[in-house]
């Protein structure tokens, strides 16, 4: 067995993200918990008539459910879906031919990591019911090794994540190149098939470190059968993929060429396409809330342009700005979102700049959410 559960790293946690899924173990329970059970809709006379300690049992059932709303299955989740599913899968070619790899590169808060977790999910998912849980030679399989970068991460310390995913004994020690081979080798034993780099904009890599990592992904892409899978910010403008002239440029250009760009993009509601989407993505969000005094139409009619400018279109400004809304209407007993109570909210610092702008321009009718006619 090259893993053994419950093996702690020792040291360098820091430079990881979101401890649980920074595992095996974690991701192991993130990929077998079945979707939240969803709390009944009382009316606010039942509510009322609940016994105390039963009122309590049921608001922290309701916050804990309006707090982990996702995933919904937006059109650009959908879409990054569709091509994530064609590149892995024609990965699957034989040993000796380079693997493909995938870079979603888009601005923070436009779902990147939520429709990338559901997606390894997903993988993890079909590669264990086609393959089992343990590998013909008798190894855990573990079709996704995912990796979150924070701060500033070198090649030495990714490397270690890798490693520190598989709970593997061997993180401790070791040179760079040495704490990488220990972890392709762990990952052919699992048969990992998706290697997932989250937040790759953290990883140091200019000049002659970017050769040196440009490199190693190559060499990652050719001798091992696992798509690459980045993900962050400004990767391109990082040269990830760029191509120019001088040797640095030349090197870094082999991880251009197989690498394909894959994009997350607002709301946008210049379009009657573009307005039916939101208002689609707002009625399968108000069906989810269980508030006693919603009503169909609450988001997706009454709130739609205000909504709109609130988030710019951005989902995770949407959803920050939901989640809280429904705290406080739980909190208050307002048990509904309404512009009033919504106005009382904070949302992130960058879309409230925005906010102003797009405001003032629905407001004269310049522009709308609302699409021509409504098909649901
Ligand atoms: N499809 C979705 N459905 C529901 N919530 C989502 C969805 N995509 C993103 N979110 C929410 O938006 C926030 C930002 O998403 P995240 O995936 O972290 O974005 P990024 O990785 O691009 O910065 C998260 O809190 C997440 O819960
Ligand atoms: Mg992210």
């Amino acid at each position: 067995m090259t893993t053994s559960p419950g093996q702690t790293a020792p040291e360098n946690q820091s430079n990881l993200d979101n401890l649980t899924l920074a595992r095996k173990e974690g991701w192991h329970s993130f990929v077998q918990t079945s979707a939240r059970q969803r709390p009944d809709t009382l009316t606010s006379k039942q509510i009322q008539a609940l016994p105390d300690q039963e009122r309590m049992a049921y608001d922290k059932l309701r916050r804990v459910w309006h707090a982990n709303l996702g995933p919904l299955k937006t059109p650009q989740l959908a879409e990054l879906h569709e091509d994530m599913w064609d590149i892995v899968d024609s990965n699957l070619q034989d040993g000796d031919k380079a693997k493909g790899a995938i870079a979603i590169d888009a601005f923070p808060g436009l779902g990147k990591t939520t429709a990338v977790l559901a997606f390894a999910k997903q993988f993890h998912l079909r590669e264990v019911a086609e393959g089992g849980e343990f590998t013909p030679d008798g190894h855990e399989r573990w079709p996704v090794c995912r990796v979150g970068l924070t701060g500033n991460t070198g090649l030495k310390d990714f490397n270690r994540a890798m490693l520190e995913f598989f709970a593997h004994p061997g993180s401790g020690y070791g040179t760079a190149s040495q704490l990488g081979h220990r972890a392709l080798d762990n990952m052919l034993s699992c048969h990992t098939r998706l290697l997932i780099i989250d937040d790759m904009h953290f990883l140091r890599w200019r000049m002659k470190n970017g050769v040196e990592i440009s490199n190693h992904f190559k060499y990652i892409a050719n001798e091992f059968p696992v798509t690459l899978l980045f993900v962050g910010v400004g990767l391109a403008s990082r040269g990830l993929y760029s191509e120019g002239n001088s040797y640095t440029d030349a090197i870094l250009a082999q991880t251009a060429r197989r690498t394909t760009p894959l994009d997350m993009r607002p709301f946008a509601i210049d379009t009657d396409m573009g307005r039916r989407e939101w208002r689609k993505i707002l009625l399968a969000l108000e069906q989810r809330l269980v508030l006693a005094n919603s009503h169909p139409g609450m988001l997706a009619d009454d709130l739609s342009d205000y909504l709109f400018a609130r988030s710019t279109g951005h989902i995770g400004s949407l959803m920050t700005l939901i989640n809280r809304g429904c705290q406080r209407a739980v909190r208050t007993g307002a048990e509904r979102l309404d512009q009033a109570l919504l106005d009382r909210v904070k949302n992130d610092a960058a879309s409230e700049k925005a906010r102003q702008e797009l405001e003032a321009a629905l407001q004269s009718r310049r522009i709308t959410t609302r699409p021509k006619s409504k098909t649901t």
